[in-house]
């Protein structure tokens, strides 16, 4: 069965195409990606509006070229699957309408997918796959969660932020840097010149006894700290100052994450979303995983961020598990707000 993917949750349009294998894990044919960044870099951040009429420009071109790579056409897609949420209202609309009206058009079934679980898969779409259960630290900019996975939509909540997620951690603290947007990828590379240890900030939340984060007092504390610095700050202090806001990001999760694998007894880390593209994260949770002998994994590092990948290879998965509703009705609707315990 071959399955062909949407993403439009955000500012990403993704687009792929996956094959089911009767043993092992689906296998990704073809992906194409258009990121918005650029467009929403002079604002500062994503403009839904904006988004959502880009989306609508990309997604056919994608669809095609992703056929093309995959040297297949419309008529041997089995399933068209979209991001059903969570996300923007109108960006998730583009996505699952196209794939809707597309499924509609061949005659085929439509399968709406949430975002996060398509992050929480991805690790199956490298070559080190893991296995199940295992303990998931999903890292988005919308989301910052620890999750019990048993097996495909087999997941349990074990923490989460009560504030800010870390991505957005990583973006507000590099806005007040005067960094662009994304921020999460230009703070780790200003980081790489600077010293962690340099400014003393919050680890918020470490010592507590859940497995809940809370990252809304450290882009406070990072505001305090440049406004010490003053107009005039050296290139310098604003590294040390990249680099001791990541090291107390990634410190948090860091020890969450191995906290999490204690209390559940697993061996297995799965890290997925944005945030789990971030060299100091991987390096710091890979050594801290080896002291107790867990395992780290995660999806390719091109798939880190927003993808249809991760959206066909869910689909898929869950055709290949039993768990697809499968929507043959041309009826549909998206789920900006969406709890992915829900799914359970
Ligand atoms: O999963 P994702 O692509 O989109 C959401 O579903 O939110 O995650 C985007 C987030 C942004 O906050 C971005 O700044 C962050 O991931 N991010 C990073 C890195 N790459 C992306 N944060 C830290 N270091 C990175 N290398
Ligand atoms: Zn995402």
């Amino acid at each position: 069965m071959k399955v062909l993917g949407f993403e439009s949750s955000c500012d990403e349009t993704g687009v792929a195409l996956v094959e089911t294998r009767p043993e092992g894990v689906p296998r990704l044919l073809a992906e194409a990606l258009h990121s918005q960044v650029d467009m929403h870099a002079a604002y500062g951040g994503v403009v839904p509006e904006l988004a959502s009429r880009d989306h609508i420009r990309r997604v056919l071109p994608l669809a095609t070229q992703v056929l093309q790579r995959a040297g297949c056409t419309l008529a041997d897609v089995d399933l068209v699957a979209y991001t059903r949420g969570p996300g923007l209202a109108g960006a998730l609309l583009v996505g699952a309408g196209v794939a809707v009206a597309l499924a509609a058009a061949l005659g085929k079934p439509a399968l709406g997918i949430h975002h996060l679980e398509g992050h929480l898969l991805s690790p199956f779409l490298a070559d080190d796959a893991p296995q199940f259960p295992f303990v998931a630290l999903l890292v988005s900019g919308g989301h910052t969660q620890l999750m019990a996975v048993a097996g495909v939509g087999r997941y349990e909540l074990l923490g989460e932020t009560i504030d800010d997620a870390a991505g957005e951690a990583f973006d507000k603290s590099a806005k007040l840097l005067g960094l662009g947007y994304p921020g999460g990828p230009a703070l780790a590379r200003l980081a790489d010149f600077g010293d962690p240890q340099a400014f003393a900030l919050p680890r918020p939340l470490l010592h507590s006894k859940d497995l809940d984060f809370s990252f809304a007092g450290l882009k406070t504390a990072v505001l305090t700290q440049h406004r010490k610095l003053g107009t005039n700050v050296c290139e310098q202090s604003r590294a040390d100052l990249a680099a001791s806001t990541q090291a107390a990001i990634v410190d948090v999760l860091v020890a969450k994450s191995l906290k999490a694998l204690k209390q559940t007894g697993s061996r297995r880390l799965v890290v997925a979303g944005g945030v789990g593209a971030n060299q100091r994260l991987r390096e710091m949770l890979n050594a801290g995983a080896a002291k107790i002998g867990a395992q780290v994994h995660y999806p390719p590092l091109a798939l880190c961020t927003d993808n249809g990948a991760m959206i066909a290879l869910a689909a898929a998965l869950r055709l290949q598990h039993g768990l697809a509703v499968l929507q043959t009705d041309g009826a549909f609707d998206v789920r900006p707000r969406w709890p992915l315990a829900e799914l359970s």
